[in-house]
């Protein structure tokens, strides 16, 4: 790939494509696409935090492929985005030896040490489609810039029903095959295009769709156990139906398990009872940004840092407000200081809530956010 290698001291990451990264390594963990929330400042956030992959929030193909201002307002990302971790190759299994009567141990037994290697994190940008041409352009105009493609089949809004959108696409599985073919055919085989699914009541449907986007080519297969009809609020996830979506995958694919995640015991248990090295959290992540790098609730150091991304790459007040919101709720187990902090109205007062009653220094200025021309510049 042609993307820029990070270096400092220790010399350069390896840059992997995402089914890579999910092969070679132990553990992934994966920020989810959420829309208005998995913006710029947020995914940087993340990645921080040993959030090796990020997704940005569901755009439509078929606006970002024909609107050079849907693509500005939609989407952008700098060279600071992605981070640099050191991950845990998968274990291999020890090399058999043949003894003989002069053997003497000399280590070469022993369990193999897990090796780290130091990696660049992975951004992936999600489409909601149903036409193959149209996400086909929408993938060849932002290629670029990011590490590969979603497909959305699991936005499970009426309008996006309507639109033969999101979860429209669970029971159409020949429409998936045509709009994942269609876009490798365009962008070329070697550029990652992932499928992100619920799972259905019927689970042979589930295999069906499975079986499908394997056959057309997709390289990642995302599962949410919900199924269409089950609000995350309402419902938790089925892990069951989830083992069941990667089993019917069959190792020919990597696969991410996404779904109440809200904790790194979370993960670990998601992982084991699923069968993945790749975790997914949506709504974890909005509480706790630093999840994965095993806190159990917002560092004020992430606050922070988000303070300062959210200034300079400019995020609009509702939204700055709303995910610090999000953050501060664990340390504000009482009912009125939350009350109190979500009636704030401006940028300046939200800061000098966190200076006054979070202990907060927020300087100004800071690193750079290493901004890049958004997408205005590629008009079709
Ligand atoms: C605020 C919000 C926005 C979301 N937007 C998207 C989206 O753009 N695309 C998508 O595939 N799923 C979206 N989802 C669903 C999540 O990606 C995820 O599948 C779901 O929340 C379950 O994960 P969780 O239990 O970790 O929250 C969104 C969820 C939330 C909470």
């Amino acid at each position: 790939m042609s993307l820029p290698t990070p270096h400092d001291e220790d010399g350069p990451a390896e840059v992997l494509l995402p089914q890579e990264m999910l092969a070679q390594f132990s553990t992934v963990n994966v920020c989810a696409p959420m829309v208005r929330y998995s913006k710029l400042a947020f995914r940087q956030l993340v990645s921080q935090y040993e959030t090796h992959i990020t997704t940005t929030p569901m755009m439509l193909a078929k606006e970002f492929s024909r609107s050079a201002i849907a693509r500005d307002s939609d989407f952008s990302t700098n060279s600071l985005e992605r981070g640099t971790f050191y991950m845990d190759e998968i274990r291999r299994a020890a090399p058999v030896v043949e003894l003989d009567d002069s053997y003497e141990p000399r280590g070469i037994l022993e369990t193999p040490r897990r090796r780290k290697r130091k990696v660049r994190g992975s951004l992936i940008v999600q489409f909601a489609a149903n036409d193959g041409q149209q996400l086909a352009d929408a993938a060849e105009l932002v290629k670029p810039w990011v590490d590969g493609i979603d497909l959305n089949c699991g936005c499970p809004q009426k309008w996006a029903y309507q639109e033969g959108i999101g979860c429209a696409l669970l029971r159409k599985p020949e429409l998936v095959r045509d709009l994942v073919r269609s876009t490798k055919q365009r962008v070329g085989w070697d550029f990652p295009v992932s499928v992100k699914i619920r799972v259905d009541p019927d689970l042979t449907l589930t295999n069906e769709l499975v079986r499908t986007a394997i056959a057309a080519g997709a390289d990642v297969l995302t599962v949410h156990g919900r199924t269409r009809h089950q609000a995350s609020s309402a419902h938790p996830v089925n892990l069951d139906s989830l083992a069941f979506a990667v089993e019917c995958a069959k190792g020919d694919i990597p696969c991410m398990a996404n779904g109440d995640v809200f904790t790194l015991e979370d993960a670990e248990e998601t992982r084991r009872r699923c069968n993945v090295r790749g975790v997914m959290s949506a709504r974890g992540l909005l509480a706790n940004p630093a999840l994965f790098a095993g806190h159990s609730q917002t560092p004020l150091s992430a606050i922070s840092e988000f303070t300062r991304l959210s200034t300079s790459l400019g995020l609009i007040y509702p939204l700055f407000h709303r995910h610090v919101s999000y953050m501060l709720e664990s340390h504000l187990p009482r009912k009125r200081d939350r009350t109190y902090f979500n009636s704030l109205s401006s940028h300046a007062g939200v800061m000098d809530y966190l200076e006054e009653e979070m202990g907060l220094e927020l300087k100004s200025g800071g690193k750079a956010t290493g901004l890049e021309t958004p997408l205005t510049t590629l008009s079709l």
